[in-house]
């Protein structure tokens, strides 16, 4: 459709109490249309990006932020970059102050876009002893049909407290990860908790049957290389893989560099989560994949102790394991953990906004789902995952994404 361009410039006046300077946003031209609400992206302790969509018209991207409860108001402006046909406006705001909550409003072209007390980030803590959560889920966005996203996202927004960040396990947008499916498939459904809370996705399969370099590196700013990356939280550190489909992108490459970032930060986390798209070990209908299992021994030897994917649109709970994928019988209690060493807890969840409804499991399966031979909890329903972290423990919640019911739980005490 054709755009037409108004002539005419609105001043937009603020004034901020504590300095009395004026913050002016200009707007000038056409109104462009918001095709995607603002999300949240690589939240640290003195930096946010926020990144909304227009449409081809926008031309400036502006945030005018304040802490929640201040009067002082700041604005910064980002750039723009255009990819199918539609504008990204991205805006990296600095200088924040650690784990503190700011509301802000988007503007594109001077217009505002989206404000009000609902929008909100909190940067992210600088020292290692403030306790935070965070969801996961995997296999999310689909057409609406095919997809229940919307529920594990409704659920999430009512929680009793808000995580501090979201981990999404791969094929995080079907059919193939075509960027031009974002918005229908996964922004649209889950708008509502990203406008709050960060997202930091990996690619899985499905995602990679278009190039991600062209589809999911442009819908997402990640640390790293985008495939494989990491990011600290507290405590913790969180290692995102990219298992590609039967084979790790960049092999080589991608071992090494975990290898050296567990090394390297050895002494400096309590926790170690490591996160990718397939599974290694399962009783599910998917195959347990060697790629994964290749990488256990780097799991045992550098005290990982929590493995999450998706891939099987189901829910399962490994007991504890060791570098050779050997349960540890020693270990009875499977609800409340002491400190695993060097074993660690893989859980599938996979149902995040699919659920392979014709698949029983299999009592017949030698890696079994309902016996309790290699699962600690096994459930077939639409699901995400719920941690919280307060110092040495970890606590876990299995959700379903209908009901808001926990199904599972445990936690590990180190
Ligand atoms: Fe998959």
């Amino acid at each position: 459709m054709k755009s037409f361009y108004f002539p005419f410039l609105t001043v937009l006046l603020f004034f901020s109490c504590s300095t009395k300077k004026e913050i002016t946003i200009v707007s000038s031209g056409e109104k462009p249309t918001l095709m995607r609400k603002p999300y949240l992206q690589m939240v640290r302790p003195t930096t946010v990006t926020v990144t909304w969509k227009t449409n081809r018209v926008s031309n400036t991207a502006t945030v005018l932020f304040r802490e929640v409860n201040a009067s002082t108001k700041k604005v910064v402006k980002g750039f723009l970059t255009e990819h199918e046909g539609n504008k990204f406006n991205e805006v990296v705001i600095e200088n924040l102050k650690p784990a503190t909550t700011y509301n802000y409003a988007i503007y594109s072209n001077g217009y505002e876009l989206a404000s009000g007390e609902k929008y909100t980030f909190t940067t992210a803590p600088d020292n290692k002893n403030t306790a935070f959560t965070f969801y996961a889920l995997g296999d999310i966005g689909a057409k609406e049909k095919w997809s229940f996203a919307k529920e594990p996202a409704t659920r999430i927004i009512e929680l009793a407290k808000k995580p501090d960040f979201g981990l999404g396990l791969g094929d995080i947008v079907y059919p193939k990860g075509e960027s031009k499916n974002y918005d229908k498939h996964l922004f649209k459904p889950f708008q509502e908790v990203f406008k709050n809370t960060p997202f930091y996705p990996v690619v899985g399969n499905h995602d990679w049957l278009s190039d991600p370099e062209k589809n999911f590196e442009k819908e997402w700013a990640l640390p790293n290389n985008e495939h494989y990356y990491s990011f600290a939280y507290s405590n913790a550190l969180f290692i995102g893989l990219d298992s590609s489909n039967g084979g790790f992108f960049n092999k080589e490459a991608q071992e090494a560099w975990l290898k050296k970032t567990l090394i390297e930060n050895k002494n400096k986390y309590v926790w170690f989560v490591v996160y990718l798209h397939h599974n290694g070990k399962s009783c599910t209908y998917k195959n347990d994949y060697e790629h994964v299992k290749s990488l256990y021994k780097i799991f045992e030897n550098h005290k990982v102790d929590i493995v999450l994917n998706g891939h099987a649109h189901t829910y399962e709970r490994l007991k504890p394991y060791d570098g050779e994928g050997n349960i540890d019988n020693s270990i009875t209690n499977q609800t409340n953990y002491s400190d695993l060493k060097n074993r660690f807890i893989s859980i599938t969840i996979g149902a995040g906004g699919k659920i392979n409804k014709k698949w029983k499991a299999d009592p017949n399966n030698s890696e079994n789902c309902t016996d309790g031979s290699i699962v600690a909890h096994f459930e077939h329903v639409p699901s995400f995952g719920l941690f919280s972290i307060d110092g040495k423990t970890l606590s876990f919640q299995g959700i379903n994404s209908y009901t808001g019911k926990t199904f599972d739980r445990f936690t590990i005490k180190k």
